[in-house]
């Protein structure tokens, strides 16, 4: 572990550096598509020590897989880890150009997480992961001059999107470098309006949804209806086999959430109520809309 960099000033630290708050499920894969995709040191925060040896742990196999195929993988591996740093808490020990905040969706949480980055870093472009949070509201308690949200997906390292989510007052600079460090990570953008859902969820969702509301009429069976989109527009995955993946009680979640804020059409179909109340979630719980067990 790598922690005694923790202290560091500023100005002995020569290379760019990116800031990781919080090294769970998203941080890590964050931290490892910098170190894999650019030459950047990254340093990820995380106050659980656990979950720091568990991230370095993640990243690790992380780099493995994804310079498998390369002839000197071990010495690509490496390097990247040299320039991985998990620290306990933000510090003085370098002024990075990127922060991407990742801790648990918590808005006080964020918020003094982020407040923290701001008195640390004021020059340092400043980005949330959040999924379902308010960007603006984010960025407005936070005070930050260079603010955006960057949406990546799970898991990041196989993911080839980021949904760049303008706060109300991000600036068109902050924007366009939010946009730069997506094509550097060899990602792809889409700039999306800070508004419930951004532009991916509300959509998913909304297709998930009306696809459960057909079950429910007894329009088709969910692996027709499925069938019918991976064949006829081209899906990868019909919408219900989606939802199945993901978890029926955190589409559940997102829907209640996008039904507060956007209205009636998001409101979640009594079947999907009723699966989540019966212990049907899915794949993680053996069965939904379809059975898991020997799938
Ligand atoms: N998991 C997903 O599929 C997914 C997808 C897109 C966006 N997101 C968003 O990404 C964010 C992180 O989600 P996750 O799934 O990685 O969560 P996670 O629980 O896996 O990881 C969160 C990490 O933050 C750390 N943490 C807690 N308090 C902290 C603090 N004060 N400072 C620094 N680190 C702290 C925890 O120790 C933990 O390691 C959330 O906002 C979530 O909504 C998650």
């Amino acid at each position: 572990m790598n922690d005694q960099r923790h202290g560091k000033k500023a100005n002995e630290v020569d290379e760019v550096g990116c800031v990781v708050i919080g090294g769970g499920t998203m941080g890590a894969g964050i931290a490892q598509i910098i170190l894999s995709e650019t030459s950047s040191r990254v340093y990820v925060v995380d106050p659980d020590a656990t979950a720091r040896d568990r991230c370095r742990v993640t990243i690790e196999s992380g780099l493995q897989r994804r310079f498998a195929k390369e002839d000197d993988a071990r010495r690509l591996v490496s390097a990247a880890l040299d320039r991985l740093d998990l620290v306990p808490g933000a510090g003085d020990f370098v002024a990075p150009e990127i922060v991407i905040e990742a801790v648990p969706e918590n808005i006080d949480l964020k918020t003094r997480v982020l407040q923290t980055a701001v008195e640390h870093w004021p020059q340092a472009l400043i980005a949330t992961n959040t999924s379902s949070l308010s960007v603006t509201e984010l960025h407005h308690r936070t005070g930050a001059s260079r603010f955006v949200g960057m949406h990546f997906f799970n898991p990041v390292p196989t993911s080839r999107l980021v949904e760049v989510v303008c706060s109300n007052d991000s600036t068109a600079e902050s924007i366009e470098a939010a946009q730069r460090w997506v094509a550097q990570l060899q990602r792809e953008a889409i700039t999306v309006k800070d508004s419930p859902g951004f532009a991916t969820s509300r959509l998913g969702v909304a297709i998930g949804l009306e696809a459960m509301r057909m079950v429910e009429e007894g329009v088709a069976s969910a692996n027709d209806i499925d069938r019918g989109m991976v064949l006829g527009y081209k899906f990868p995955i019909g919408p219900l086999e989606l939802s199945d993946r993901v978890g029926l009680d955190v589409r559940l979640a997102i829907a209640n959430h996008l039904a507060s804020e956007l209205g009636p059409r998001f409101e979640a179909p009594q079947l999907l109520r009723q699966m989540v109340s019966d212990g049907r979630v899915g794949r993680k719980s053996g069965a939904g809309f379809y059975e898991w067990e020997n799938r």
